[in-house]
């Protein structure tokens, strides 16, 4: 009977894995269309949810409550960042207005430089609001947010130190850390001092040389001892084993170099995009529908429960990576990443109309062992999605 039941299961399990699109048929173009248009009906719902001073997180389906938090928190920027890609396809003033009010309670993380996150807090909130507008305040923001980051850079590791030092690590350094170095490249490259990309290449650079198993898979954590300039251990915090690939952090090493190379032109950095994206999408482990467990060597696969927020940066990754890849590799991520945004699509994982907090997406998993957002909606997940959806649409249709 139970072993009926665990069959049963599976099956369920393997089916759920290969359901692929929507609606079998249905073009990149209407599939985007009709993404934007639920965004900004979700978003506009999202909206009269959110406590005036905080920004959205997650949602609890089974107590129905929306849960948001402190703008210090690392996610704070997503929410501006999402409402700016929502508006910059639907052009719906009540988006605007809103991505407007919202970025006004952030700013003032400009100068915070309590961890490494400005990036993701000030360069995907104002970084859009600047790229939509032109407005030279956004720029200034980003400017003054570089310099509160780059006071994190520690020569003697040639690093930005990610979390300050607790009872667990002298001077972490995570994998994450990778996409906050877009904002530095950025200001650099737009009229600011040439030191932040300085900051940010030596960063990627260290990063390579301490970050990575010979699979290509990264740690999450790598401590270091600030004195000695030396690795004191490599370990996890959210993954599922110190020496396990935790799929979140493959997908930031993959957005981040391949960022890298479209600032740097560095070979180097491309190199080790294409060899994160081998290891991803050659994985036994990835699911047919191509929406990684939270880990890739999570225990319980094929029960394990996803994480949409990795598939969603894959997929938006991939996207950049197609540029610069010859035709046989653009071939395979162009369609490893339509495989993902068709999944992330269909019903499984995209919540319907009026339903998940006014998030998009469903089934991301933020920190498995701390038992803390589990198989939930998270704004990363929706951010990164409708930014590879926004450049399927710009460079591929
Ligand atoms: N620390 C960022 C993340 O959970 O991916």
């Amino acid at each position: 009977m139970i072993k009926n039941i665990l069959l049963l299961v599976a099956i369920l399990a393997v089916l759920r894995s290969n359901a692929q699109t929507s609606v079998p048929g249905q073009s990149m173009r209407e599939l985007i269309k009709e993404n934007f248009v639920l965004a900004d009906s979700q978003y506009r719902y999202m909206m009269s949810l959110t406590p005036a001073d905080q920004m959205p997180q997650s949602f609890e389906e089974k107590n129905n409550k929306f849960i948001a938090k402190e703008i210090t928190w690392w996610c704070s920027g997503f929410y501006p960042g999402t409402l700016w890609y929502i508006y910059e396809q639907t052009h719906d003033e009540a988006i605007k207005k809103e991505a407007e009010r919202s970025l006004q309670v952030i700013e003032p993380n400009q100068t915070y430089t309590g961890n490494h996150d400005l990036g993701f807090m000030m360069y995907c909130s104002f970084g859009n609001a600047y790229r939509i507008t032109n407005n030279e305040k956004y720029k200034d923001i980003i400017f003054r947010s570089a310099q509160s980051l780059s006071t994190r850079y520690r020569p003697s590791i040639k690093a930005i130190q990610s979390w300050n030092k607790n009872q667990y690590f002298n001077c972490p350094v995570i994998i994450d850390n990778m996409m906050n170095l877009e904002m530095l490249c950025w200001v650099s490259t737009n009229g600011g001092d040439k030191k932040y990309e300085d900051i940010a290449i030596a960063h990627a650079n260290t990063t390579i040389k301490n970050h990575f198993r010979p699979d290509y898979s990264s740690y999450h954590v790598v401590d270091y001892d600030l004195q000695t300039g030396m690795v004191i251990r490599k370990a996890t915090w959210q993954g599922a084993a110190n020496c396990s690939p935790w799929a979140r952090g493959q997908a930031w090493g993959l957005y981040g170099y391949t960022m890298m190379y479209r600032f740097t032109k560095n070979k180097m950095y491309l190199n080790q995009a294409k060899n994160i994206a081998k290891f991803i999408l050659h994985n036994p482990n990835l699911p047919a529908d191509k929406i990684p467990y939270w880990d890739f060597e999570a225990p319980l696969i094929p029960f394990a429960k996803r994480d949409a927020s990795a598939a969603a940066i894959i997929a938006s990754a991939l996207l950049e990576l197609c540029r610069y890849a010859n035709p046989v590799e653009k071939k395979e991520y162009l369609s490893a990443a339509e495989v993902i945004l068709r999944s992330l699509s269909n019903d499984t994982y995209r919540a319907k109309a009026g339903e998940n907090g006014g998030f998009i997406l469903k089934h991301s998993t933020g920190a498995y062992p701390f038992n803390s957002e589990i198989d939930v909606p998270l704004v990363y997940a929706d951010y990164y999605f409708l930014e590879a959806l926004k450049r399927y649409k710009d460079w591929y249709l």
